[in-house]
């Protein structure tokens, strides 16, 4: 099978369409003919060996092929597995289980596997697992967003804001986007009551004060979250810099005790969730944002535009076996 290779940690060139065998599925799992994969921000760390990553993989990367979220059908199965067939349709965050969605084909445990509903392409559910599972339980779990609550959602234009500011506004919250000049008209229509370019503005010195702030980058300090919250406001952080991640969560609660500031503790592909997430897409209530879709030999091209920080919402892979020929 054609797959996209990463052997040692890097830039985007790194990566190479490498023919490899296809995997033989155990007897939990099962084989996953991959239609779409979706980048995700946490994918760029694996790439470049960010300090967090290189826990499992010192010097070189420990998967050699990257990518979490995927959406395909299933080919085969193992002989334990109860609750799938070949021909279901699924979607998965592979984080959690070896990665490998940058492939045409993956083995999967069939434990984290959530059905696709067939009124969802391969392509949107590919930008779900990840994205709208860290939106929608950053919002409601600890947070508990609640209907008429001033919610700011800082880096709202991403992969995680576009899912966050939708969900946000279904809980019934007033909703305010933060995020670079040319994403906020799509912000703005996707659902936000206010908008305001980090570029031009800083949130944290306008004098408004939020209920709750769901933080996908993290970029202010203590000080300046404190002057953000009301009284009894909550600070959920999604992802950023880990010292001020830190930071927030060790000296948030001394600076003041009312405030709570806490990193959100990502429970992958939680099934309730994941059918939570369907039943809004059915309905119509939410609608993924993709910015692009690359072919599989192209995977390199898509890391440099998610570097480059332009995509509005997300980046998918399509893999389409006719097309992952060789340059
Ligand atoms: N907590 C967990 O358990 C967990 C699990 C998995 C992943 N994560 C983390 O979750 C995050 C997911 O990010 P994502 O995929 O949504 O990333 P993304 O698609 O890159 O979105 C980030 C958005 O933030 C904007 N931005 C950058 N700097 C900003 C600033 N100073 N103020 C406001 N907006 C700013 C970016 O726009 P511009 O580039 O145009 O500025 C972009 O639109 C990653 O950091 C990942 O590591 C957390």
């Amino acid at each position: 099978m054609k797959a996209i290779v990463c052997t040692k940690y890097g830039p985007p060139d790194v990566l190479q369409l490498k023919e490899v065998d296809k995997p033989t599925p155990k007897d939990n799992e099962v084989l996953v003919k991959v239609h779409a994969a979706s980048l995700n921000a946490a994918d760029l760390d694996y790439l470049r060996g960010r300090p967090m990553v290189r826990i499992g993989g010192l010097r070189k990367p420990r998967y050699k092929i990257l990518g979490s979220d995927i959406a395909g059908r299933v080919e085969a199965v193992g002989r334990n597995v109860k609750q799938f067939q070949p021909g279901d349709d699924i979607f998965v965050d592979l984080s959690v289980c070896g990665f490998g969605a940058f492939a045409e084909y993956v083995c999967v445990p069939e434990k984290p596997l959530a059905l696709k509903s067939a009124s969802m392409t391969f392509e949107e559910a590919a930008t779900l697992p990840q994205a709208a599972i860290l939106a929608l339980q950053g919002l409601r779990d600890k947070s508990q967003i609640q209907p008429g609550q001033k919610v700011l959602i800082n880096g709202a234009g991403g992969g995680v804001g576009t899912f966050a500011v939708q969900i946000a506004k279904l809980f019934g919250a007033e909703v305010t986007g933060v995020d670079s000049t040319e994403k906020l008209d799509m912000v703005r229509s996707i659902g936000a009551d206010q908008v305001i370019d980090y570029t031009q503005e800083d949130f944290t010195k306008s004098g408004q004060r939020y209920d709750l702030i769901l933080d996908v980058v993290v970029s202010r300090s203590i000080s300046d979250y404190k002057r953000a919250l009301n009284p009894k406001g909550v600070l959920r952080m999604v992802g950023g810099s880990m010292a001020r991640v830190f930071k927030a969560m060790f000296l948030g609660s001394l600076i003041s005790r009312s405030k709570k500031m806490s990193i959100v503790m990502w429970k992958p592909n939680k099934k309730e969730d994941l059918v939570f997430l369907t039943e809004l897409f059915e309905a119509g209530k939410i609608v993924p944002i993709i910015d692009r879709c690359y072919p599989l030999g192209e995977v390199a091209e898509a890391f440099r535009y998610l570097e480059e920080g332009h995509h509005q919402g997300k980046l998918v892979i399509t893999i389409d076996s006719k097309k992952n020929e060789f340059p």
